[in-house]
């Protein structure tokens, strides 16, 4: 949900922040902005459109020397994207300006009173909103800019983080956060500003990620000096080095993110058990699960909150969990979950499955869920973000970067943390025996090996996804561990394809859904050996019956559906409840293939963004 870059330092200001804006682009890409101050005046440019179509503005319209700089890529809120809703925003004296990530709820009243004392608006946004509130504190009540910022944010509900510089201190840089992330790289006597650290992991491996309610004076020449937007307490800053690479940012010769992170899924997964399955000594070593066994094992239930794909990693979750540890599970959408006052305990567990960490809805839901006593536990992807840091205790998955708007690695390290911790959980419940505990262990680090085999079929995927990729709708189908795969499949073909796409448990489908079944329309069908095989061949019967077109996905020398399908696309074998490690793999594929024949933006389609840091 947008993207804010800045730069102050010796070097020049916009080469850093047109590339941090390429790399945060995946947080929201329908218009883009830069503010340059080259020593005598401000120049801003924006754009509807991408940062590509920003830079090839830039080089028309402005010249971008200049040692302080901010930019935007933006994924609208208040106003639709057009270049006058583009960020940065200046304020009505032309001095101020401002880049923001986040929604000002209460924008409306502030910009009517704004407006009764003769602040005009050219965009329709909350941030122009915002720096113009700012520019009035700072010119009544006579004050610096730092001082101006903290004012002003006392008065706005919302979310935020934002940077702000005054072309007559160009010295100096004001940030501040309040639910939507913000770091800054420390460099010798330069600074770096961004949503995440991705634009500057060349320049330093310093950073401090700014907590909700803290704002800096970034000033040079100075120390970064961090307080408390409320009540002005200074707040020393904890510098930490940062891990990641690169490398792991760069498309390292894939065509497409998402293409190198489905590619990725055999090391991401062996990253996420490194040191923490040891297979021949039979442990499962957690600390975050170690150091709060009672709590997990008291539990009355456990309650999983997510979005989008995590929230279908949760339901793999339901299955392993009630399945393997004989826990009871319950899923919840986390936008429904906070908003429907949910009965919880202090007895019970709360699992917080996010990709991202900055996640909105899951955010809100955690702290609901803290607030009414229970035990709140987070699998997050992001080191260090908001709800890895909101959460008791955590297990980051480890899958290094996900770049690609549509999640692959994500969801499968996900599944591999929480079947490391229901295996664990079993282990300690008693609910698995021994030999069954430890066959398990060995099966799941066979896994990255198995994900590598079922890669190698991505000739024969993308074989099919030629003769489908006209299809206008398709329908995805699984059982048991499988149903939430067909759920994840269908929507990773639908927001990267923009194919209508349906999953369902296999049984359901008599139940309303076949009468969708045509010679036009493709069924895809998680038919491996193991779980329910027989039902799902004679659902498979029934889609026959019905001339629709069947691809199904099979475990290694199924001859049965062979007979049947019109495809079928093979996958090695392994236990039921690791099958959806695998099964999902040519699902990933498939959507891949078919949105690349339809020549749509694999890694940034239309209308999404990769955090959403809004509800
Ligand atoms: C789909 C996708 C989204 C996210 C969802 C939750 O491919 O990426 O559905 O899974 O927005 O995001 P996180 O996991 O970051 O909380």
């Amino acid at each position: 949900m947008c993207g804010i870059v800045g730069y102050i330092g010796h070097r020049e200001a916009y080469p850093i922040v047109i590339q941090g804006l390429q790399r945060l682009e995946y947080r929201g890409y329908d218009s883009a902005g830069v503010a340059i101050y080259d020593g005598v005046d401000l120049k801003v440019c924006k754009t509807k459109g991408k940062v590509a179509d920003l830079e090839a503005r830039v080089a028309q319209d402005i010249t971008t020397n200049g040692n302080i700089a901010i930019g935007h890529t933006r994924w609208a809120t208040h106003g639709v994207p057009n270049d006058i809703n583009a960020h940065p925003h200046l304020s009505n004296s032309g001095d101020l300006v401002i880049i923001h990530n986040g929604i000002i709820e209460n924008y409306d009243s502030l910009r009517k009173e704004l407006t009764t004392r003769g602040y005009t608006f050219e965009s329709d946004t909350d941030t122009e909103v915002l720096i113009n509130l700012i520019e009035d504190v700072k010119l009544n009540e006579n004050v610096k800019l730092g001082k101006a910022v903290q004012i002003a944010l006392n008065q706005v509900i919302g979310a935020y983080a934002i940077a702000v510089f005054d072309k007559n201190k160009p010295d100096e840089i004001v940030i501040a956060r309040l639910g939507s992330p913000l770091a800054v790289g420390i460099g010798d006597n330069e600074f770096f500003i961004a949503s995440d650290a991705s634009p500057f992991i060349e320049y330093t491996k310093n950073a401090v990620y700014l907590e909700d309610e803290e704002m800096a004076v970034i000033r040079l020449g100075k120390p970064m000096k961090v307080r408390k937007i409320k009540d002005d307490s200074l707040v020393v800053p904890y510098v930490q080095e940062l891990q990641m690479n690169l490398e792991q940012i760069e498309k390292g010769g894939y065509p497409h993110f998402m293409l190198k992170e489905i590619f990725e899924q055999p090391s991401a997964i062996k990253d996420t058990y490194r040191g923490r399955l040891l297979a021949k000594e039979g442990i499962i070593r957690m600390a975050g699960i170690d150091d709060n066994i009672e709590r997990f094992l008291n539990a009355k239930r456990i309650i999983i909150v997510a979005c989008g794909t995590s929230w279908h990693a949760g339901l793999v979750a339901e299955y392993i969990f009630e399945d393997l540890a004989r826990i009871p599970v319950e899923v919840e959408y986390a936008s429904e979950f906070r908003y429907r006052n949910p009965i919880i305990s202090d007895k019970d567990v709360v699992i917080a499955i996010s990709q991202s960490g900055e996640t909105a809805d899951t955010l809100a839901a955690i702290k609901l869920a803290k607030s009414r006593g229970a035990f709140v536990f987070g699998v997050c992807n992001v080191v260090g973000s908001s709800i890895a840091r909101e959460t008791h205790a955590g297990a980051y998955t480890h899958a290094g970067p996900e770049i690609g708007v549509a999640s692959t690695k994500a969801f499968t390290t996900q599944i591999t943390v929480l079947t490391l911790i229901a295996l664990k959980l079993a282990k300690n419940n008693g609910s698995m025996s021994n030999s069954d505990f430890h066959h398990h262990l060995q099966e799941l680090e066979l896994i990255p090996e198995k994900v590598e085999k079922a890669l190698q079929s991505d000739p024969h995927i993308q074989a099919v996804a030629e003769i489908y990729k006209n299809a206008k709708n398709c329908l995805y189908l699984g059982r048991g561990y499988n149903f939430p795969v067909a759920l994840e499949g269908a929507l990773k073909l639908k927001e990267i394809s923009y194919i209508h796409a349906e999953g369902y448990p296999a049984a359901e489908m008599k139940h309303g859904p076949i009468a969708l079944i045509d010679e036009q329309m493709p069924v895809i069908v998680i038919a491996t050996k193991k779980g329910h095989y027989e039902k799902v061949v004679s659902n498979i019967e029934e889609i026959k019956a019905r001339k629709g077109k069947i691809i199904g996905i099979v475990t290694e020398g199924d001859t049965n559906v062979k007979q049947l399908a019109d495809h079928v696309i093979e996958v090695p074998e392994t236990l039921e409840s690791l099958s959806p490690l695998l099964t999902t793999i040519p699902l990933q594929l498939l959507s891949y293939h078919i949105a690349v024949m339809l020549g749509r933006n694999v890694d940034q389609p239309r209308n999404l963004a990769k955090s959403v840091t809004v509800e």
